[in-house]
């Protein structure tokens, strides 16, 4: 019998350039070395730690957690209701909601995905550049994308006015992807008037917006970072929102998430979850239970909550500190690189060749992917002035 070579015919697939990041960082013995690529928080000693507030949370359920049985594909009751209390607040903007727990932000971006496509929704628009996972999640389903330019990388500002004009000619009942706040990899945020002006056209044009909400509180607070997207669902009626507890929880590899759907007929949106819970039964069957009872067992605690919420603004606070030392530091190589400082979350983009970004990392020792967005929490605030005058001849 003839056997077929195993795998022949699969196209072979590229290592992911942030994890081959990591292990060149690891592996370069210079002392002086800065790694500004990988996307997770860093406190000033470089270290991602264990908040203390899931810590105590831990405790806590080492001490009372007395089964590991099964729950069921939609997840954990009370921490799908403790966390959309959390990002939606007590009103979320006078509108039904109904969730179901996922395996991070990128598992309910993916149901959403299915979901959209279950639903009959021809496209989906994304602005450009964003985070590198988007469009293939969407494109897995099938799904057309259509992209428009989000942020001008030599101005450091967002294009607003190409936005508008995308989604105004958009076809009813597409999608609309939107990142929540601290916009993976630009930085960029939304004034008030934006967010009116996109809820406004999502509504008259009958798109549906699908939020996505990974970086909650590290920009310029928990309802500060919320209130934009709020905005938009209080004036179109329907939304789908991916939420991650990856970075706002630090709870990255525990992989805790959820999707949320927002309409006006508790009934669909019942089985929309259904529909989302029926998906996951075939694919994953059930969300890994660990870090959503964490999320639980902190939102659920008044001093568990403060604690975490006062370990927020310790991460948010140094986040805004290294954006003014890296505005006044870049800033001077490029007037617009001060706009560093007025952008929020983790990520800016800097105007870098990926040749220059490749020689960043021979000759100094500074990392970053080839699209030159860096982790600005990368960087302690005093070492942001030295970093930048490593990194300035190399701006383009
Ligand atoms: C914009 C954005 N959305 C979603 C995610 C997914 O996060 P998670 O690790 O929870 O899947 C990330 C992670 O980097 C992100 O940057």
């Amino acid at each position: 019998m003839n056997k077929t070579a195993l795998f022949d015919s699969l196209t072979e697939q590229k290592p992911d350039q942030l994890l081959e990041l990591i292990a060149k960082f690891a592996a370069d013995p210079r002392s002086g070395k800065v790694d500004l690529g990988v996307g997770v928080y860093r406190d000033e000693t470089g270290r991602t730690p264990v908040m203390k507030a899931v810590k105590a949370a831990e405790h806590y359920l080492w001490e009372t957690q007395e089964s590991k049985s099964y729950i069921g594909p939609e997840g954990d009751p009370a921490f799908l209701r403790m966390l959309a209390l959390e990002v939606f607040g007590e009103r979320h903007a006078g509108k039904p909601v109904a969730g179901i727990q996922t395996p991070g932000g990128t598992g309910a971006l993916r149901l959403a995905a299915e979901l959209l496509s279950l639903d009959k929704r021809r496209k989906i628009w994304i602005g450009t550049p964003t985070w590198v996972n988007h469009q293939a999640i969407f494109a897995s389903v099938g799904l057309q994308i259509g992209t428009y330019r989000f942020f001008d990388i030599g101005t450091q500002t967002a294009l607003v006015d190409e936005m508008l004009t995308t989604l105004r000619n958009a076809a009813p009942g597409d999608a609309v992807l939107l990142q929540a706040s601290c916009h993976n990899p630009t930085g960029a945020g939304l004034s008030r008037q934006n967010w009116q002006d996109i809820a406004a056209i999502i509504a008259d044009k009958g798109l549906l917006p699908l939020f996505d909400s990974a970086y909650q509180g590290l920009g310029h607070g928990l309802v500060e970072d919320a209130a934009g997207m709020m905005s938009v669902i209080e004036a179109v009626g329907e939304a789908m929102v991916a939420v991650s507890c990856s970075k706002s929880f630090s709870l990255y590899r525990e992989r805790t998430g959820a999707a949320y759907l927002f309409g006006d007929l508790q009934a669909s949106l019942n089985k929309g979850v259904g529909n989302l819970a029926s998906h996951a039964r075939t694919s994953y069957s059930m969300p890994p239970a660990h870090g959503a009872a964490i999320v639980a067992a902190i939102l659920q605690d008044p001093s568990r909550r403060q604690t975490w919420v006062d370990e927020l603004n310790e991460m948010r606070i140094r986040i805004t500190d290294i954006r003014r030392a890296a505005a006044e530091a870049f800033g001077q190589f490029r007037p617009e690189l001060a706009g560093i400082g007025s952008q929020e979350g983790m990520f800016s983009l800097l105007p870098i060749s990926p040749e220059n970004a490749r020689r960043l990392r021979a000759e100094h020792g500074i990392y970053m992917p080839d699209s030159g967005r860096i982790n600005v929490a990368g960087m302690r605030v005093e070492d942001v002035a030295s970093v930048a005058e490593r990194i300035g001849p190399y701006l383009a």
